[in-house]
């Protein structure tokens, strides 16, 4: 199975952020993901469409932006426009899933649903075959450098046997608290896609950590 990194660019330091991402592609990150927040779906307020534009800029990797707001759609043109490859949006900020996914990809992305920790995946079972990320929180959405939340692990397990299941070859992302410490577990229970911020940017070497990360994702147990 393929594995895929993918720093959190809300962990970045925003002064200098032409050259975090380029870092980034340095390191042999697979995707660039993008946080973006509302201060309605979550607390806090992060950024949107020009940062989504200056990380297409600067990356060749697969720019992937993981909206944490109210009324995604709202947003869904003006972010391909700026660059996005991968949309994902939340489940429980969208009562019109299906719309919602057949929207961002006749946008010509790749769309993908997060579930909140205590949300259960039963709400994509009709939807899986539209999928082309399911994306698992294993932290509650809103601020990065948070604890990993332990059963996040048996929910990836359960993920993996559902798309498996479906026939489905969606990526299965995991985001919030990855680490040494965190991910290998994850990538056993079936994860292939896993988000990192404080994990990469605070490291002594953030470009080295991308592999040492990378590295724990072994096939063997
Ligand atoms: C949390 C965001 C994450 C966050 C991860 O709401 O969705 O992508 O940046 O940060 P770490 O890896 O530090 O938990
Ligand atoms: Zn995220």
């Amino acid at each position: 199975m393929t594995v895929r990194i993918a720093p959190s660019l809300l962990a970045s330091d925003f002064t200098k952020l032409g050259s975090e991402i380029a870092m980034c592609d340095a390191g042999g990150a697979d995707w660039i993901h993008v946080d973006v927040m509302d201060g309605r779906f979550v607390p806090a307020l992060s950024f949107g469409s020009k940062v989504i534009e200056a990380a297409r800029r600067c990356s060749s990797r697969v720019v992937d932006v993981h909206l944490m707001v109210v009324e995604p759609e709202r947003y869904f043109d003006d972010f391909v426009k700026a660059g996005a490859d991968v949309l994902t949006i939340h489940v429980e900020a969208a009562p019109h899933l299906d719309r919602q996914l057949m929207r961002i990809k006749e946008l010509g992305c790749k769309a993908g649903v997060a579930l909140n920790p205590a949300t259960p995946l039963a709400v994509i079972e009709e939807v899986v075959h539209l999928l082309d990320v399911l994306l698992i929180m294993s932290v509650n959405p809103g601020f990065g450098g948070q604890q990993f939340i332990e059963y996040s692990v048996d929910k990836i397990e359960r993920a993996r046997f559902l798309l498996d299941q479906a026939g489905s070859d969606a990526a299965l992302e995991v985001d919030g608290g990855i680490s040494r410490d965190t991910i290998a577990r994850c990538w056993h229970a079936g994860a292939d896609t896993f988000v990192a911020g404080n994990a990469i940017f605070s490291a002594a070497q953030p470009q080295a950590e991308i592999g040492a990360l990378r590295a724990l994702c072994t096939e063997v147990a």
